[in-house]
């Protein structure tokens, strides 16, 4: 496995590759990796001749400093955990290599940015853009890899990748949980032992309400999910919703659409975590 730092070195090598015919797979992501990471490096490694993975925490996509200053960074035992897992290349450029000057690139697939996490993050998902549009020009890939836990992010990376246009395949892979349910998130290293349980209702809630779902409508099982975390020591509710998995528009009515998916983000003291649930499809 190598590490590269700089753009030319990593499309200089890329180019090589090229030429011999390889395939290339590109991982994005922001490092502090676990085993979610891992299972897209892996399903990534199968599926190409190459891998690279992109290990960048990319300020652009981050609406709150304390939030950016906070995100683990862990290039060493990242490396460890690609190189296990068969990548052959890592791509952690610094800042200044992304961004000689400001991005003032404006990406807008309204209504799919407008809502949910583009409705609490502003600009979120203009810097998501930004930089995962970077890395397919300086990568070129055939195909890319996304964690379906990030479920609004892949739509609108779908989306990006429709209308820019990119040849680009993008593969969404299922969301890790720990044994016990909690989706793999890097931002779980930052719970306490008691947070990480109290975070568990949030995985634990959005299965039971499933079930509960069968036979209540749509609205008394959007309140259930939202008075179940709102009951929940330690946890605060930013939003649930329940959307066509496709639009990502509030449904009202279980029959509105064939792919039903709820979204949710809740606090766990200050570690903002996000999961979903398929309903339907
Ligand atoms: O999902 C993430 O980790 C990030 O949003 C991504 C796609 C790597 C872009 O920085």
């Amino acid at each position: 496995m190598k590490l590269f730092q700089t753009i030319s070195e990593l499309r200089n090598e890329l180019e090589a590759v090229r030429k011999q015919g390889k395939t290339i797979g590109l991982v994005p992501t922001m490092g502090a990796l676990h085993e979610g990471h891992a299972s897209l490096v892996k399903k990534a490694v199968k599926e190409n001749d190459v891998v690279v993975i992109s290990d960048f925490v990319n300020p652009t996509q981050f609406n709150d400093k304390n939030d950016l200053l906070k995100y683990p960074r862990t290039l060493e035992a990242d490396c460890k955990l690609l190189e296990e897992n068969g990548a052959s290349y890592v791509f952690a450029p610094s800042v200044e290599e992304i961004y000689p000057e400001t991005d003032t690139r404006q990406f807008s697939y309204a209504p799919l940015d407008t809502v949910m996490e583009g409705k609490y993050r502003p600009g979120h998902f203009n810097g998501v853009c930004q930089i995962v549009s970077k890395l397919f020009l300086i990568v070129e890939p055939d195909k890319a890899y996304f964690g379906e836990k990030d479920f609004q992010q892949l739509a609108i990376i779908r989306e990006m990748v429709r209308q820019y246009p990119f040849n680009i395949e993008i593969v969404g892979c299922p969301i890790v949980r720990e044994h016990d349910g909690l989706a793999l998130s890097s931002r779980n290293a930052r719970l306490s032992s008691e947070q990480r349980n109290q975070a568990l209702q949030i995985s634990k809630t959005l299965f039971s309400s499933c079930e509960f779902g069968k036979s209540h409508s749509l609205a008394d099982t959007k309140s259930y999910v939202e008075n179940k975390i709102e009951e929940s020591e330690g946890l605060r509710l930013e939003y649930f919703e329940i959307v066509d998995g496709n639009t990502l528009q509030t449904v009202s009515n279980w029959d509105d659409s064939d792919y039903i998916v709820g979204c949710i983000t809740v606090f766990c003291g200050e570690v903002r975590l996000i999961d979903n649930i398929k309903y339907k499809g």
